[in-house]
């Protein structure tokens, strides 16, 4: 139960840092390498506990991965046929992208396979997953949820599919904007006898989309529509080098502490910039945050840019619609915006937050009281009144939550006397090294194990 002790920042914040690579890249890019066949090299892998699950995953499931370099992997593909039953359960740990994607894998094998999480993942809705992947005949089973009917959770009992046949072809509308629900889908339909396609009410993060596309899947997208028909294709990926771009979702910490901490300057340095996931930027923009966005051109089909944040006086905005799914995971670091921006932020269709490593409507509406901002929760978001002058200093609790844990960090340092974050653990899950780039920033951040 690790807890931060994080003290009013007395100077501002100032460097230059890299961040860690994108977990949902990292994701992908393991699990399409072990689909692929030969080595696929991964350069820039992060250690975030997240991407490490899926590579455990994979492992148990025959496929060779080496660690060459510190931040670089060699993934030996098997091929689409080629993974083989796991010994025990697939431990997917704290990892909602983990189990949900295998799911879209698993549905096509030959053997089954049991999906587990930890706690917190243990809570999530599956349903999301299993029903589309049922409707094109795989077999799922799932833990009733105590209280949703219909909903199922993990531990998920995937398969195997019966000898001859395979999996049909699907329509699915999505009722959520879900990336992870898109990639299962679109994964399962690697293996399906005809087309699959996914329609989703606005467009979620594209990158299962740009890679398949990148291997030479027949996969097209229109607007919120994606289409992979396999038909006519030979069913074989080609090994790959992927370079990972940073991680926006890692990197809005800093740019967000550097926005509200006065007078600070702070540049995320080769950040992926997929405009699927800028929503946090536009909201910044239009808060009138310290924000300047230096583009680089195209990293392994990804854009990637320097992102170079500072502090200025900013004012409220309202968050919805289409930019809520490009913003998913940093609308609690919106909100530690939003409490320092004069009047009063208004979020709204975020009603997918409740689903999250924890209720982040919820969690964040007690972590923005606890340091003293007057806020409202509604069923789909939450209004928050911005704040001047400092914050009252906070003991507040993440609920395993790592977004969560490091959006109170970061409202600390604008705090009047030191803050105490608890369970802080889970920051190791995306940001290992969160705090120890804070405090190259200049921070000043006390660790308790
Ligand atoms: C992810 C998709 C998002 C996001 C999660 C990572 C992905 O979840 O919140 O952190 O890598 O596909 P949903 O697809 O459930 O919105």
């Amino acid at each position: 139960m690790t807890t931060l002790t994080v003290h009013p920042a007395k100077q501002p914040l100032v460097g230059s840092v890299p961040v860690p690579s994108d977990k949902s890249i990292g994701h992908r890019a393991l699990l399409l390498g072990a689909l692929c066949r030969g080595d696929s090299r991964i350069t820039g892998f992060s250690h975030g506990e997240d991407n490490v699950s899926t590579a455990s995953c994979l492992r148990a499931m025959g496929v060779a991965i080496a660690e060459p370099g510190p931040e670089e992997l060699v993934v030996t593909g098997v091929g689409l046929d080629g993974l083989r039953a796991p010994d025990g359960d697939l431990d997917c740990g704290n990892s909602g992208t983990t189990m949900r994607l295998l799911c879209g894998v698993l549905a096509a094998q030959r053997f089954g396979a049991t999906l587990v999480g930890d706690e917190t993942l243990s809570r999530r809705p599956m349903m999301r997953v299993v029903g589309p992947l049922r409707a094109r005949g795989a077999v799922l089973e799932g833990r009733p949820h105590a209280t949703r009917a219909g909903e199922v959770i993990a531990p998920l009992v995937v398969g195997p599919l019966p000898q001859g046949r395979m999996l049909a072809p699907l329509e699915h509308d999505s009722p959520v904007a879900s990336a992870q629900v898109k990639s299962a889908v679109l994964l399962s339909g690697l293996y399906a006898a005809g087309a699959t396609r996914f329609r989703e009410p606005t467009v979620s993060r594209d990158h299962t989309e740009r890679m398949l596309s990148a291997l030479g899947v027949p996969v097209r997208t229109m607007g919120s529509l994606v289409e992979l028909d396999p038909v006519g294709w030979d069913r074989r990926m080609p090994a790959f080098d992927v370079t990972i771009p940073g991680d926006l979702s890692a990197a809005a910490f800093l740019l967000v502490a550097a926005q509200i901490v006065q007078g600070s300057r702070v540049t995320a340095r080769g950040v992926g910039a997929n405009p699927t996931r800028t929503g946090i930027l536009e909201i910044a923009r239009d808060m009138g945050a310290g924000l300047a966005v230096e583009a680089h051109g195209e990293r392994s089909g990804e854009p990637v840019a320097d992102l170079h944040a500072w502090s200025t006086t900013m004012h409220a905005v309202t968050i919805g619609g289409e930019t809520v799914p490009r913003a998913i995971d940093e609308i609690p670091i919106a909100c530690a915006l939003a409490a320092r921006a004069r009047g009063t932020t208004r979020i709204r269709n975020a009603d997918e937050l409740r689903h999250k490593e924890s209720d982040r409507i919820a969690t964040m509406a007690t972590v923005l009281r606890a340091f003293g901002v007057t806020c409202a929760e509604h069923p789909d978001g939450l209004d928050v009144e911005g704040r001047d002058g400092p914050l009252e200093p906070a003991d507040v609790d993440s609920k395993g939550d790592h977004r969560i844990a490091m959006a109170s960090t970061v409202l600390a340092l604008v705090a009047r006397g030191p803050s105490r974050v608890r369970d802080a653990a889970c920051i190791a899950t995306s940001y290992p090294k969160f705090v120890a780039t804070l405090r190259a920033l200049g921070a000043e951040v006390d660790v308790e194990p």
